[in-house]
């Protein structure tokens, strides 16, 4: 069985990550989501609060699961049984990042392979930032994000 682990911070989760998602279970058997629990970061839902949005997103769906992880990543991914990290890339601007986090992850862990998937042109230009504006300025992201997210956001963000 092929499993890719697809992490992330997932602040909120987007119809970008959802495209990647949608797209890599027809190149791997299952993908597992992992959300990173990283306690120096701040994030606007809990690690818990983002793990329960993405378990009513994917509630039908056998081939994904989702999970969350602290610490290295690369530890992570051993733990699950792959060697397969996936990873979107909306522009070229994401490229420098990815290109460290997936040569760090090598030097960490010779076995890992980064897989990159392009998003789809329609979703390129979300972005978390943009979305909190958005929706902080009482405007309408759901073009961007999926339904629950974008109710879920009204209420941390709207509701002073
Ligand atoms: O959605 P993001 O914020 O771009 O995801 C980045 C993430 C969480 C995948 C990355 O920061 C990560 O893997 N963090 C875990 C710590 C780790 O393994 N760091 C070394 C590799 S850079």
């Amino acid at each position: 069985m092929k499993i890719a682990v697809y992490p992330g911070s997932f602040d909120p989760f987007t119809n970008g990550h959802e495209n990647i998602i949608e797209r890599s279970v027809k190149v791997f058997d299952q993908v597992i989501v992992a959300v990173a629990h990283n306690t120096t970061k701040k994030t606007i839902f809990t690690v818990e609060e983002r793990v329960e949005i993405l378990n009513e997103v994917f509630k039908n769906r056998d081939d994904v699961k989702v999970d969350y992880f602290e610490g290295l990543l690369v530890e992570y991914i051993k733990k699950m049984g792959t060697n397969v990290v996936l990873r979107g890339m909306r522009t070229v601007s994401d490229f420098e990042f990815e290109m460290q986090m997936a040569l760090a992850n090598k030097t960490l862990s010779s076995e890992l392979e980064t897989v990159f998937m392009v998003t789809d042109s329609e979703f390129s230009h979300i972005s978390s930032s943009v979305i909190k504006e958005v929706v902080s300025l009482n405007g309408s992201a759901s073009h961007m994000v999926p339904e629950i997210v974008e109710k879920r956001l009204r209420e941390k963000l709207l509701r002073s």
